[in-house]
């Protein structure tokens, strides 16, 4: 089965075609394997719009991944608004990602990005750059479909 994903862009230029995005790009490349992408959209840093984007994928797909707006600017809005919608965090997934990505680079510790649930979507959002996206997803990306299984109720044992 192929699990459905949604892209959600986070950019303000992205948004104004002022700038190409290359991240949602790279997300699609990963997760070619094992996702069809149901959905793919570019977003201005709105804190309300993301909100609404996030919840209108919900019912289409399995996972969503936003990119961008998860840093210090002032229009960085994403996880702000990803917590306010989501039901339950999933900390680890960010966790995983900001520590991996500390061996890379020391501005990894700037991307306060979140992943949680709503309802029975994981949503997970990565920082914006191209090089951050795929030093990201390389982090938590085998263990994606076995959380979405999980949160679809899959009763299977764990690491039998
Ligand atoms: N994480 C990894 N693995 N690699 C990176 O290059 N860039 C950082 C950080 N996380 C980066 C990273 C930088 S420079 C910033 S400012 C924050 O993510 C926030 O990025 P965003 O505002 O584009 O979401």
């Amino acid at each position: 089965m192929k699990y459905k994903v949604a892209i959600i862009t986070v950019s303000d230029k992205g948004s104004k075609g002022q700038r190409e995005d290359l991240s949602g790009k790279v997300i699609e490349e990963m997760i070619t394997p094992w996702a069809e992408v149901v959905s793919y959209r570019i977003i201005p840093d709105e804190k309300d719009l993301i909100k609404q984007t996030i919840i209108d994928e919900v019912d289409r797909a399995d996972l969503i991944l936003t990119n961008g707006g998860t840093g210090l600017h002032p229009r960085d809005v994403t996880p702000d608004a990803t917590l306010e919608i989501i039901d339950k965090e999933v900390p680890g997934i960010a966790e995983a990602m900001r520590f991996a990505g500390l061996a890379k680079t020391k501005t990894a510790m700037l991307s306060r990005a979140v992943a949680g649930i709503k309802g029975k979507t994981l949503v997970i959002n990565l920082p914006g750059s191209p090089k951050a996206v795929r030093e990201c997803l390389e982090v938590i990306i085998d263990a994606i479909p076995h959380a979405i299984d999980k949160l679809k109720g899959d009763p299977s044992e764990c690491s039998r």
